[in-house]
Protein backbone atom coordinates (compact mmCIF):
# COMPACT_ATOMS: atom_id res chain seq x y z
CA UNK A 1 0.00 0.00 0.00
CA UNK A 2 1.50 3.50 -0.75
CA UNK A 3 -0.03 7.01 -1.10
CA UNK A 4 1.79 10.18 -1.69
CA UNK A 5 2.03 14.03 -1.44
CA UNK A 6 1.91 17.00 -3.60
CA UNK A 7 4.74 18.79 -2.29
CA UNK A 8 2.79 22.24 -2.76
CA UNK A 9 4.21 25.28 -0.42
CA UNK A 10 6.98 23.37 1.60
CA UNK A 11 9.03 26.66 1.30
CA UNK A 12 6.63 28.75 2.77
CA UNK A 13 6.53 26.58 6.10
CA UNK A 14 10.38 26.70 6.43
CA UNK A 15 12.58 28.39 8.26
CA UNK A 16 15.63 30.35 6.73
CA UNK A 17 18.39 27.65 8.25
CA UNK A 18 16.05 24.19 7.14
CA UNK A 19 15.94 26.09 3.78
CA UNK A 20 19.57 26.00 3.53
CA UNK A 21 20.25 22.31 4.54
CA UNK A 22 17.44 21.27 1.91
CA UNK A 23 18.44 23.18 -1.04
CA UNK A 24 20.66 20.27 -2.83
CA UNK A 25 17.24 18.09 -1.88
CA UNK A 26 14.97 17.77 -4.67
CA UNK A 27 11.09 18.44 -3.53
CA UNK A 28 9.25 15.33 -4.11
CA UNK A 29 6.45 13.99 -3.08
CA UNK A 30 5.59 12.74 0.55
CA UNK A 31 5.20 9.26 0.56
CA UNK A 32 3.59 6.39 2.53
CA UNK A 33 4.22 2.59 2.06
CA UNK A 34 3.88 -0.65 4.32
CA UNK A 35 5.08 -4.00 4.17
CA UNK A 36 5.69 -6.93 6.09
CA UNK A 37 7.90 -7.14 9.08
CA UNK A 38 7.89 -10.68 10.66
CA UNK A 39 5.39 -11.73 13.13
CA UNK A 40 5.53 -11.74 17.00
CA UNK A 41 6.87 -14.51 19.10
CA UNK A 42 3.61 -15.33 19.63
CA UNK A 43 2.39 -15.61 16.21
CA UNK A 44 0.85 -11.86 15.29
CA UNK A 45 1.88 -10.42 11.80
CA UNK A 46 3.68 -7.37 12.18
CA UNK A 47 4.05 -4.58 9.63
CA UNK A 48 7.13 -1.87 8.83
CA UNK A 49 5.41 1.56 8.05
CA UNK A 50 7.58 4.07 5.74
CA UNK A 51 6.99 7.82 5.64
CA UNK A 52 9.12 9.79 3.48
CA UNK A 53 8.80 14.12 3.59
CA UNK A 54 9.85 14.74 0.46
CA UNK A 55 12.51 16.95 2.10
CA UNK A 56 14.83 14.99 3.74
CA UNK A 57 13.24 13.00 6.35
CA UNK A 58 12.33 9.55 7.00
CA UNK A 59 10.22 8.41 9.79
CA UNK A 60 9.73 4.49 9.67
CA UNK A 61 7.76 2.31 12.24
CA UNK A 62 6.41 -0.88 13.54
CA UNK A 63 2.85 -2.11 14.24
CA UNK A 64 4.46 -3.77 17.21
CA UNK A 65 3.98 -0.86 19.89
CA UNK A 66 3.12 1.74 17.39
CA UNK A 67 7.31 1.87 17.82
CA UNK A 68 9.40 4.37 15.60
CA UNK A 69 12.60 2.11 14.41
CA UNK A 70 14.32 4.66 12.45
CA UNK A 71 13.92 8.45 12.02
CA UNK A 72 16.34 9.52 9.37
CA UNK A 73 17.63 13.19 8.99
CA UNK A 74 19.98 15.34 6.87
CA UNK A 75 22.93 16.48 8.91
CA UNK A 76 23.93 20.83 7.61
CA UNK A 77 26.03 19.16 5.00
CA UNK A 78 23.12 17.35 3.83
CA UNK A 79 24.87 14.03 5.14
CA UNK A 80 21.45 11.54 6.31
CA UNK A 81 21.28 9.62 9.57
CA UNK A 82 19.23 7.45 12.16
CA UNK A 83 18.72 9.79 14.64
CA UNK A 84 16.97 7.08 16.89
CA UNK A 85 18.09 4.43 19.22
CA UNK A 86 16.57 1.08 17.66
CA UNK A 87 17.30 -2.78 16.47
CA UNK A 88 17.73 -3.79 12.75
CA UNK A 89 14.56 -6.93 13.47
CA UNK A 90 11.21 -7.35 15.73
CA UNK A 91 12.55 -10.44 17.77
CA UNK A 92 14.99 -7.65 19.32
CA UNK A 93 12.76 -5.15 20.02
CA UNK A 94 10.68 -8.26 22.10
CA UNK A 95 13.31 -9.54 23.26
CA UNK A 96 16.39 -7.22 24.13
CA UNK A 97 14.51 -4.08 24.28
CA UNK A 98 11.62 -5.85 26.57
CA UNK A 99 14.36 -7.36 29.05
CA UNK A 100 16.07 -4.30 29.70
CA UNK A 101 12.68 -2.72 30.36
CA UNK A 102 13.63 0.02 27.60
CA UNK A 103 10.46 1.02 25.68
CA UNK A 104 12.94 1.94 22.20
CA UNK A 105 11.17 4.06 20.27
CA UNK A 106 7.04 2.60 21.55
CA UNK A 107 3.93 4.43 22.64
CA UNK A 108 3.11 3.96 26.14
CA UNK A 109 0.19 3.59 27.78
CA UNK A 110 -2.02 3.26 29.60
CA UNK A 111 -0.36 4.88 32.45
CA UNK A 112 3.34 6.80 31.09
CA UNK A 113 5.78 7.34 33.88
CA UNK A 114 5.33 6.14 37.22
CA UNK A 115 2.44 5.02 39.52
CA UNK A 116 3.64 4.43 43.13
CA UNK A 117 3.37 1.10 44.96
CA UNK A 118 1.18 0.38 42.02
CA UNK A 119 -2.06 1.45 43.46
CA UNK A 120 -4.45 4.21 43.27
CA UNK A 121 -8.01 5.08 43.73
CA UNK A 122 -10.97 6.49 41.73
CA UNK A 123 -14.57 7.29 42.45
CA UNK A 124 -14.35 5.41 45.76
CA UNK A 125 -12.75 1.88 43.91
CA UNK A 126 -9.16 0.75 44.63
CA UNK A 127 -6.98 -0.35 41.88
CA UNK A 128 -3.86 -2.56 42.12
CA UNK A 129 -1.63 -2.75 39.39
CA UNK A 130 1.75 -4.52 38.65
CA UNK A 131 4.71 -3.36 40.15
CA UNK A 132 7.22 -3.38 37.48
CA UNK A 133 9.87 -0.62 38.74
CA UNK A 134 11.09 -1.12 42.26
CA UNK A 135 8.06 -0.67 44.41
CA UNK A 136 5.81 0.91 41.49
CA UNK A 137 4.28 0.58 38.17
CA UNK A 138 5.66 1.62 35.46
CA UNK A 139 5.24 2.44 31.80
CA UNK A 140 1.47 0.98 31.68
CA UNK A 141 2.51 -2.78 33.21
CA UNK A 142 3.85 -6.10 31.90
CA UNK A 143 2.52 -5.88 28.90
CA UNK A 144 1.42 -2.34 28.12
CA UNK A 145 0.65 -0.57 24.78
CA UNK A 146 4.07 -0.82 23.38
CA UNK A 147 3.64 -4.64 23.46
CA UNK A 148 0.99 -4.59 21.69
CA UNK A 149 0.54 -5.06 18.05
CA UNK A 150 -1.45 -2.07 16.36
CA UNK A 151 -3.97 -2.30 13.48
CA UNK A 152 -2.27 0.18 11.37
CA UNK A 153 -3.88 1.82 8.42
CA UNK A 154 -3.39 4.78 5.89
CA UNK A 155 -4.36 8.08 6.98
CA UNK A 156 -5.42 11.00 4.78
CA UNK A 157 -2.77 12.22 2.39
CA UNK A 158 -3.44 16.13 2.83
CA UNK A 159 -1.43 18.21 0.28
CA UNK A 160 1.70 18.65 2.29
CA UNK A 161 1.71 15.28 4.51
CA UNK A 162 1.17 11.85 4.93
CA UNK A 163 -0.18 9.97 7.73
CA UNK A 164 -0.90 6.31 9.29
CA UNK A 165 -4.02 5.99 12.19
CA UNK A 166 -2.82 3.35 14.90
CA UNK A 167 -5.87 1.73 16.90
CA UNK A 168 -5.85 -0.28 19.91
CA UNK A 169 -9.12 -1.48 22.33
CA UNK A 170 -7.51 -2.45 25.48
CA UNK A 171 -10.30 -4.01 27.64
CA UNK A 172 -11.85 -3.16 30.76
CA UNK A 173 -9.53 -4.40 33.39
CA UNK A 174 -6.42 -4.53 31.17
CA UNK A 175 -3.21 -4.37 33.48
CA UNK A 176 -5.54 -3.98 36.33
CA UNK A 177 -7.08 -0.81 34.65
CA UNK A 178 -10.71 0.00 34.77
CA UNK A 179 -12.36 0.61 31.61
CA UNK A 180 -12.74 -0.39 27.78
CA UNK A 181 -10.70 2.30 26.31
CA UNK A 182 -10.50 2.57 22.51
CA UNK A 183 -7.32 4.35 20.81
CA UNK A 184 -6.99 5.97 18.08
CA UNK A 185 -2.90 7.56 17.04
CA UNK A 186 -2.59 9.32 13.88
CA UNK A 187 1.27 9.56 12.98
CA UNK A 188 1.87 12.61 10.45
CA UNK A 189 4.50 13.59 8.02
CA UNK A 190 4.94 17.13 6.68
CA UNK A 191 6.48 18.78 4.37
CA UNK A 192 8.02 21.14 6.85
CA UNK A 193 10.05 17.89 7.98
CA UNK A 194 7.50 17.76 11.42
CA UNK A 195 6.29 14.29 12.97
CA UNK A 196 3.60 14.69 14.72
CA UNK A 197 1.64 12.12 17.57
CA UNK A 198 -1.54 12.56 17.64
CA UNK A 199 -3.30 10.73 20.74
CA UNK A 200 -7.45 10.19 21.01
CA UNK A 201 -9.58 7.48 23.44
CA UNK A 202 -12.43 6.97 24.82
CA UNK A 203 -13.53 5.12 27.32
CA UNK A 204 -16.66 3.03 28.76
CA UNK A 205 -16.18 3.23 32.61
CA UNK A 206 -14.45 5.93 34.47
CA UNK A 207 -10.21 5.65 34.29
CA UNK A 208 -6.98 7.09 34.12
CA UNK A 209 -4.47 7.87 30.88
CA UNK A 210 -1.28 9.07 30.18
CA UNK A 211 0.11 8.44 26.47
CA UNK A 212 3.31 9.24 25.46
CA UNK A 213 5.99 8.13 22.97
CA UNK A 214 9.36 7.12 24.00
CA UNK A 215 12.07 7.56 21.41
CA UNK A 216 15.08 7.93 22.33
CA UNK A 217 16.96 10.74 20.31
CA UNK A 218 20.84 11.34 19.12
CA UNK A 219 21.00 13.92 16.82
CA UNK A 220 24.47 12.73 15.74
CA UNK A 221 23.30 9.24 14.93
CA UNK A 222 22.60 6.23 17.13
CA UNK A 223 25.20 4.83 18.35
CA UNK A 224 27.59 7.71 17.48
CA UNK A 225 31.01 7.66 19.63
CA UNK A 226 30.36 10.79 21.77
CA UNK A 227 26.50 9.99 22.81
CA UNK A 228 24.25 13.10 23.71
CA UNK A 229 26.79 14.52 26.30
CA UNK A 230 27.78 17.81 24.30
CA UNK A 231 24.15 18.40 22.52
CA UNK A 232 22.27 21.32 24.10
CA UNK A 233 18.70 21.46 25.10
CA UNK A 234 16.92 24.50 26.17
CA UNK A 235 13.64 23.36 28.30
CA UNK A 236 10.76 25.71 28.30
CA UNK A 237 10.24 25.20 32.21
CA UNK A 238 10.71 27.49 34.95
CA UNK A 239 9.84 24.57 37.56
CA UNK A 240 10.12 20.80 37.61
CA UNK A 241 9.05 17.75 40.06
CA UNK A 242 11.83 16.40 42.10
CA UNK A 243 11.35 12.83 43.08
CA UNK A 244 11.90 10.48 46.20
CA UNK A 245 15.20 8.09 45.50
CA UNK A 246 12.11 5.57 43.73
CA UNK A 247 11.40 8.67 40.68
CA UNK A 248 8.18 9.33 42.60
CA UNK A 249 7.28 13.63 42.70
CA UNK A 250 7.06 14.63 46.75
CA UNK A 251 3.90 16.67 45.35
CA UNK A 252 5.46 19.72 45.31
CA UNK A 253 6.72 21.71 41.82
CA UNK A 254 10.66 23.17 43.00
CA UNK A 255 12.24 25.92 40.37
CA UNK A 256 14.91 25.05 38.16
CA UNK A 257 16.55 28.34 39.30
CA UNK A 258 20.13 27.72 40.41
CA UNK A 259 19.63 24.04 40.07
CA UNK A 260 21.20 21.45 37.60
CA UNK A 261 17.66 21.23 35.73
CA UNK A 262 18.06 24.70 34.94
CA UNK A 263 17.85 24.34 30.91
CA UNK A 264 15.93 27.72 30.34
CA UNK A 265 19.17 29.30 28.32
CA UNK A 266 20.98 26.90 25.66
CA UNK A 267 22.91 24.02 27.94
CA UNK A 268 24.75 21.02 26.91
CA UNK A 269 22.97 18.35 28.79
CA UNK A 270 26.65 17.26 30.06
CA UNK A 271 27.35 20.26 31.59
CA UNK A 272 25.76 19.94 35.19
CA UNK A 273 25.37 15.93 34.97
CA UNK A 274 28.08 15.53 37.09
CA UNK A 275 27.15 18.05 39.59
CA UNK A 276 26.89 16.42 43.55
CA UNK A 277 22.80 17.03 43.76
CA UNK A 278 20.59 13.91 45.21
CA UNK A 279 18.36 14.50 42.74
CA UNK A 280 20.89 13.40 39.87
CA UNK A 281 22.31 10.68 42.01
CA UNK A 282 19.17 9.14 42.64
CA UNK A 283 17.85 8.82 39.14
CA UNK A 284 21.56 8.66 38.18
CA UNK A 285 21.47 10.78 35.27
CA UNK A 286 18.21 13.12 34.13
CA UNK A 287 14.98 11.29 34.60
CA UNK A 288 12.94 13.95 36.16
CA UNK A 289 9.30 15.90 34.87
CA UNK A 290 9.73 19.22 33.97
CA UNK A 291 6.48 21.41 34.22
CA UNK A 292 6.23 22.98 31.30
CA UNK A 293 5.69 27.03 30.58
CA UNK A 294 2.22 27.55 29.24
CA UNK A 295 0.76 31.09 27.32
CA UNK A 296 -2.31 31.29 25.78
CA UNK A 297 -4.28 28.73 24.19
CA UNK A 298 -3.52 25.58 26.23
CA UNK A 299 -5.48 23.18 22.99
CA UNK A 300 -1.95 24.20 20.52
CA UNK A 301 1.17 22.80 20.58
CA UNK A 302 3.31 24.91 22.54
CA UNK A 303 7.40 25.30 22.59
CA UNK A 304 8.78 22.03 25.06
CA UNK A 305 12.07 21.86 24.40
CA UNK A 306 14.80 22.72 21.42
CA UNK A 307 17.69 20.34 21.32
CA UNK A 308 20.20 21.03 18.62
CA UNK A 309 23.81 19.24 17.76
CA UNK A 310 26.60 21.15 17.29
CA UNK A 311 28.67 18.65 15.55
CA UNK A 312 26.49 17.88 13.01
CA UNK A 313 23.97 20.99 13.45
CA UNK A 314 20.33 18.90 13.50
CA UNK A 315 18.06 20.34 15.39
CA UNK A 316 15.00 18.85 17.13
CA UNK A 317 11.97 20.81 18.32
CA UNK A 318 9.69 19.38 20.59
CA UNK A 319 5.92 20.89 21.15
CA UNK A 320 3.22 19.66 23.05
CA UNK A 321 -0.28 19.97 24.59
CA UNK A 322 0.89 18.16 27.24
CA UNK A 323 1.81 20.00 30.78
CA UNK A 324 5.05 18.35 31.52
CA UNK A 325 7.83 16.58 29.60
CA UNK A 326 10.03 13.68 31.28
CA UNK A 327 13.56 14.20 30.08
CA UNK A 328 15.45 10.52 30.23
CA UNK A 329 19.24 10.48 29.65
CA UNK A 330 19.74 6.71 28.67
CA UNK A 331 20.89 5.97 32.67
CA UNK A 332 20.06 2.12 32.41
CA UNK A 333 21.94 1.93 29.46
CA UNK A 334 24.74 -0.30 31.18
CA UNK A 335 26.56 -1.52 28.21
CA UNK A 336 24.82 -4.71 27.92
CA UNK A 337 23.02 -4.52 24.60
CA UNK A 338 23.86 -3.83 21.03
CA UNK A 339 21.34 -1.89 18.46
CA UNK A 340 21.70 -0.05 15.74
CA UNK A 341 25.12 1.80 15.69
CA UNK A 342 26.29 -0.45 18.22
CA UNK A 343 27.05 -1.16 22.31
CA UNK A 344 24.45 1.44 23.89
CA UNK A 345 25.53 3.06 27.45
CA UNK A 346 24.63 6.11 29.81
CA UNK A 347 24.01 9.00 27.90
CA UNK A 348 23.91 7.43 24.88
CA UNK A 349 20.36 9.20 23.49
CA UNK A 350 17.54 11.21 25.25
CA UNK A 351 13.71 10.91 25.35
CA UNK A 352 11.56 13.37 25.65
CA UNK A 353 8.42 12.20 26.95
CA UNK A 354 5.77 14.65 26.89
CA UNK A 355 3.40 13.45 29.48
CA UNK A 356 1.26 14.43 32.34
CA UNK A 357 3.06 14.77 35.77
CA UNK A 358 4.07 11.21 37.49
CA UNK A 359 1.99 9.57 39.97
CA UNK A 360 -1.02 12.20 38.73
CA UNK A 361 -3.69 9.42 40.58
CA UNK A 362 -2.09 9.71 43.95
CA UNK A 363 -0.95 13.36 43.52
CA UNK A 364 -3.82 15.69 44.01
CA UNK A 365 -2.31 18.75 43.22
CA UNK A 366 -1.22 17.92 39.75
CA UNK A 367 -3.16 18.43 36.57
CA UNK A 368 -5.87 15.50 37.02
CA UNK A 369 -5.28 12.38 34.42
CA UNK A 370 -8.88 11.15 34.71
CA UNK A 371 -10.63 10.02 31.71
CA UNK A 372 -14.77 9.86 31.81
CA UNK A 373 -17.43 7.97 29.69
CA UNK A 374 -18.27 10.60 27.08
CA UNK A 375 -15.53 12.72 27.15
CA UNK A 376 -12.62 12.34 24.07
CA UNK A 377 -8.82 12.38 25.64
CA UNK A 378 -6.92 14.08 22.98
CA UNK A 379 -3.41 15.36 22.99
CA UNK A 380 -0.83 15.71 20.64
CA UNK A 381 3.15 16.42 20.39
CA UNK A 382 5.19 17.40 17.64
CA UNK A 383 8.71 16.49 16.78
CA UNK A 384 10.26 18.98 14.31
CA UNK A 385 13.55 18.33 12.33
CA UNK A 386 16.32 20.47 10.68
CA UNK A 387 19.68 22.39 11.14
CA UNK A 388 21.49 25.27 11.74
CA UNK A 389 24.79 26.23 10.33
C1 LIG B 1 11.33 6.34 31.49
C2 LIG B 1 11.55 6.28 32.94
C3 LIG B 1 12.92 5.78 33.20
C4 LIG B 1 13.11 4.43 32.56
C5 LIG B 1 12.82 4.51 31.11
C6 LIG B 1 12.89 3.18 30.45
O1 LIG B 1 12.12 7.29 30.91
O2 LIG B 1 11.35 7.54 33.56
O3 LIG B 1 13.16 5.69 34.58
O4 LIG B 1 12.24 3.53 33.15
O5 LIG B 1 11.54 5.06 30.92
O6 LIG B 1 14.06 2.48 30.74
Amino acid sequence: MTTSARPAGAALLAGAAFLAAIAAVPAVAATLSTAPFGATADGKPVTLTTMTSGHGVTVKFMSYGGTITEIITPDRQGHPANVVLGFPSLRDYETKGVEGGFYFGALIGRYANRIAKGHFSLGGQEYTLATNNGPNALHGGAKGFDKQVWDVQPGAASGRAVSAVLRLTSPDGDEGYPGKLDLVVTYTLSDDNAFSIQYQATTDKDTVLNLTNHAYFNLAGAGSANGVFQQVLTVNADRYTPTDKTSIPLGHNDPVQGTPFDFRKPTAIGAHLRADDQQLIWAQGYDHNWVLNKQGNAAAPQLAVRAFDPASGRTLDCLTTEPGVQIYTGNFFKGVLAGDGGVYRQTDAFTLETQHFPDSPNQPSFPPTELKPGQTFNSTTVFRFGVRK
